[in-house]
């Protein structure tokens, strides 16, 4: 036997998904047969809309089955940029400033390697998607996390983002509306932001997979819409997974100046090639419409948005302000600290979660993985049996707290 080989030195810091390792627990008792209802999931339960599946099965008919260009075909970037520009008000891109990616995550991943380099920083607003810091790391950047309070909303104030700005800083990751809080800024927030960042020369890069996703009359805002002088340096990432019910196509793509395009397709063109032939005719379709599928999946995550809240709140321990968007219900479970229950205390937000899978067959993500300790994050992508069904289960595991 020859000596193990190690792998390469740049995985010692990074992470693997924390959203993925807390599935897999749960992937067991359901293997197991037991009856897990699962609210750690962060996708659409819905299915795609009949449209978009006829687009796909006619594009591989019509034999869309090639290698495409590495950036995506020039008719789902001209699709893109009429969707941004009916998104964001005076804000409008050539096909030239988009790369469509295999999903949105990629997109990121593209971003880190054509952006970063050896011992920049990369300000990533805490809580924060999973991945971002991860792929920060990977591109051998350092990630700044820039704390947010509950009372703030889970928004960062333009006096935090000042205070973690360095000369080293490269770029700063703003997602709005959050996974994981479901938390959106308003665009006299974002403008605020956007004063602080215009002092200084770093990239700002927008995910916006949420983006329409927002309830109760929100205005949705990008960056670009109220910062018109910082368009050179903003970068809107956005895909068709969320809106769309498209999780499993993975196309997801850019908005920015040309010559990152330019960086993001040289490294595309040789990891991937291009995204998926078929998927990109899916999210044309998609793209153009007809829109009424994607009213009535937002309208219902609307509805479960207030079953959820409000049946939090009606359990004792737990507290959940009103996000604005996305699909995730992110519960303070800070009053549960120290209580025992299975014979065991529950120190952190991951016992709580622990419990939570054992007690009540309810899988939820501690909000350690997000970087928020003591919340919990509750996806409502399920339907509203589920929902009614796992509140009152999580009720009656937690009455029975010593
Ligand atoms: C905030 C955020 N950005 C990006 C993504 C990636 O989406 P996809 O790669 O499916 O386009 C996700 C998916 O969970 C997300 O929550």
């Amino acid at each position: 036997m020859s000596e193990k080989i190690p792998v390469a030195q740049r995985l010692s810091a990074v992470k693997p998904s924390a959203t993925v390792a807390v599935a897999q627990p749960a992937r067991e008792l359901k293997a197991q047969g037991i009856d897990v209802l699962s609210f750690s999931v962060g996708g659409p339960d819905f299915d795609t809309p009949v449209h978009i599946r006829e687009a796909a099965k006619k594009a591989i008919d019509s034999g869309a089955t090639r290698c495409t260009a590495a950036r995506g075909i020039p008719e789902l970037r001209e699709a893109i940029c009429d969707a941004s520009a009916k998104r964001r008000a005076g804000v409008t891109y050539e096909p030239s400033q988009v790369v469509v990616s295999v999903g949105a995550k990629h997109t990121l991943f593209n971003l880190a390697l054509a952006l970063y380099d050896e011992g920049d920083e990369v300000l990533i607003p805490a809580p924060y998607w999973v991945s971002y810091p991860e792929q920060v790391r990977l591109a051998g950047a350092n990630p700044v996390i820039v704390q947010t309070t509950e009372e703030q909303g889970f928004r960062m104030t333009p006096e935090a983002l000042r205070a973690a700005i360095t000369p080293k800083t490269k770029a700063l990751i703003l997602c709005s509306p959050s996974n994981p809080t479901g938390a959106a800024y308003t665009g006299e927030q974002l403008r605020a932001l956007a004063d602080v960042a215009a002092e200084h020369n770093f990239w700002i890069i927008v995910d916006e997979i949420y983006g329409q996703l927002v309830y109760g009359g929100f205005e949705q805002k990008s960056i670009a819409e109220v910062a018109p002088d910082l368009k050179d340096r903003i970068i809107i990432v956005d895909g068709v997974s969320k809106t769309f019910a498209m999780t499993g196509w993975r196309i997801g793509w850019m908005l920015g100046p040309e010559y990152v395009t330019k960086a993001c397709e040289k490294i595309q063109g040789q990891a991937t090639t291009n995204p998926s032939s078929v998927a990109q005719h899916a999210a044309i379709a998609a793209l153009r419409g007809p829109w009424e599928p994607m009213e009535e999946m937002r309208q219902a995550f609307e509805a479960r948005r207030s079953i959820i809240v409000e049946g939090l709140n009606a359990i004792d321990g737990i507290s959940c302000g009103m996000p604005e968007g996305a699909f995730y219900a992110f519960a303070n479970v800070q009053a549960l600290i120290g209580k025992e229950g299975g014979g065991k205390k529950l120190e952190t937000d991951l016992d709580v979660a622990g419990y939570l899978l054992e007690e009540a067959r309810c899988a939820v993500v501690p909000g350690t993985a997000f970087g928020a300790p003591g919340f919990v994050r509750i996806s409502y992508a399920a339907s509203n049996e589920m929902i009614r069904e796992g509140l009152s289960r999580i009720g009656e595991a937690l009455s029975k707290l010593g």
